[in-house]
């Protein structure tokens, strides 16, 4: 399973590629807004300082809602640098955007996706990744796992090779759930990553070879 990190701030993003598990960025306009990016210059400069710091997929997302302008969005988005994923959301015309971009290989993340059957149109048009959002799901008392589960069924029966890149991550559990589910690619914050390699008998059986080993040196 592939790790990406699910930020837009570059101190995270460096410190998750300094480990040397990660694999790839998703942002949303949330995560950008959060960053303090105003304008569409910043906007694409930090991405194109999101490319030089990692050397995989980077998602970035078009803003309109109507195929036209996305289609011009994505085209931009692009042309900053080969690695990026234009991130769509599954809308119809967000559909047609998909398909228009996968038949001119430009890759693409369909964001937003809350059931199969939604993943399964995405799959149809094209889309490099779909990203269900096990977290929100969560928060509404449906399970996100079950989802991941659910796409992996139908896109395994059909043989699509549209990667599930399971989203909206909050937990370390997440994120071995999404591994036992079959997703393609986990994206998560830095917390829920570095927090897989948390656990008590770890820290104490460290603490324990420290002091038997004073005399060993
Ligand atoms: C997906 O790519 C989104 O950026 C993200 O995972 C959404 O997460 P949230 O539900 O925590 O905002």
């Amino acid at each position: 399973m592939k790790f990406f990190i699910d930020t837009a701030n570059l101190s995270h993003i460096k410190e998750a590629n300094d480990l040397g598990i990660l694999d790839g960025v998703t942002t949303n306009p949330s995560l950008m807004a959060r960053e303090g990016i105003q304008g569409k210059k910043a906007v694409m400069e930090h991405y194109a300082a999101i490319c030089e710091l990692v050397n995989g997929p980077i998602s970035a997302e078009v803003l309109s809602d109507n195929s036209h302008d996305m289609l011009l969005e994505a085209e931009e988005l692009a042309e900053i640098h080969e690695n990026i994923v234009v991130k769509v959301p599954i809308t119809l015309d967000g559909l047609k955007v998909i398909k228009n971009l996968s038949e001119r290989r430009i890759a693409t993340n369909c964001t937003l996706i809350f059931t199969a059957g939604q993943a399964l149109l995405a799959a149809k048009a094209g889309a490099t990744y779909v990203s269900p959002f096990l977290g929100r799901l969560d928060d509404v008392s449906a399970q996100g796992i079950v989802l991941v589960e659910h796409i992996r069924h139908i896109f395994d029966s059909y043989l699509y090779d549209t990667q599930i890149l399971a989203a909206s991550v909050r937990s370390s559990a997440h994120i071995t759930q999404c591994a036992s589910a079959g997703a393609d690619v986990v994206t998560a914050p830095l917390e829920p990553i570095i927090g897989l390699i948390k656990h008590p008998l770890t820290t104490q059986g460290l603490e324990i070879f420290k002091k038997d080993s004073v005399h060993l040196k």
